[in-house]
């Protein structure tokens, strides 16, 4: 199965920080560091260091030629990546903690310049049967589902992040999957904000009774719901939590990976807990994302 992922890719400038800068606060950093990320970006790179037939969809300006080389060197496919040297390439301001947790601010830049004639174009090389992965840091995404939902490809949706327009995508009942976290996973069901997990999946599965979904949940692992089954991994740990940035993209890439192989969805989650544990103990986002043979050979602590 060949995948298209259309999706962001972004400089990112990651600061560690003694604590989140709040409202009217300012605050030293300790470090400044420019990363390779982008949701798009990176789950790419997890599709291919999982083994995966990738091929990124998606947008740069003439400064992100280095993003592109990345993408390459990683092993997935970039023909279908286009270059705008007007327009900046996307960036994200990156704060990361002690505690490995972070936050993020994004800028679209190039990710926001994705034209319905593009997909058209892309999309005629794809066919039934083959995957396309989204995320929501482009434009257009609600279109992309449509168009590859007609040509008979499988569509999978990463909604992150929320927004209020990504709310009102009338795709979002065309999906096969979604891959969510609980908050997202809340915005989406309508639900508050104090259910247990297993509550808001299903009334996210509800909403959207033909879509399979899977939703991370940190610390505590991750469900399924897929064709009335559910499934459960748990959190592997490989030691200090250095950077939680990209663990869900990890995740996401290395499920789909397994996924597109027709590998059992246990084994696929498994798998997908595996790569995003060992992905935390790295600074940055794609380069902290390791290949199958690391996550294979890798022993955890717990
Ligand atoms: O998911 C992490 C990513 O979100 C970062 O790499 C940043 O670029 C933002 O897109």
């Amino acid at each position: 199965m060949k995948i298209l992922n259309y999706g962001s890719l972004n400089i990112d400038h990651v600061y560690q920080m003694p604590a989140f800068v709040k409202a009217g606060e300012t605050l030293s950093a300790t470090d400044c560091q420019l990363h390779t990320g982008g949701k798009g970006l990176n789950q790419s790179v997890a599709l291919a260091r999982a083994g995966a037939c990738v091929f990124h969809g998606g947008k740069i300006g003439a400064d992100g030629i280095e993003l592109k080389e990345f993408l390459e060197k990683a092993g997935a496919d970039c023909r279908f990546l286009r270059i705008d040297p007007d327009v900046p390439t996307g960036h994200a301001i990156i704060q990361v903690v002690p505690s490995g947790e972070n936050c993020i601010l994004i800028y679209g830049g190039t990710n926001t310049r994705i034209t319905e004639a593009e997909i058209d174009e892309t999309l005629s090389h794809f066919v039934a049967g083959d995957m396309l992965l989204l995320q929501n840091e482009i434009s257009n995404v609600n279109y992309l589902i449509h168009r590859a939902h007609e040509k008979g490809m499988l569509t999978v949706l990463n909604p992150s992040p929320i927004t209020a327009g990504l709310l009102e995508f009338d795709g979002l009942s065309l999906l096969d999957w979604m891959i969510v976290n609980q908050g997202e996973a809340e915005a989406l069901a309508g639900t508050g904000g104090d259910l247990e997990p297993l509550d808001v999946i299903e009334a996210l599965q509800v909403k959207y009774p033909d879509a399979s979904i899977v939703m991370t949940l940190g610390k505590r692992g991750a469900l399924c719901l897929s064709r009335g089954k559910k499934y459960y991994s748990r959190t592997y740990d490989y030691g200090k939590r250095v950077d939680t940035t990209g663990a869900g993209d990890t995740f996401t890439g290395y499920f789909l990976a397994g996924l597109s192989r027709g590998e059992p969805i246990g084994d696929c989650m498994d798998m997908a807990s595996r790569a995003s544990g060992l992905s935390i103990t790295i600074a940055g986002a794609a380069n902290s994302i390791p290949d199958l043979e690391t996550v294979k050979n890798a022993v955890p602590i717990n």
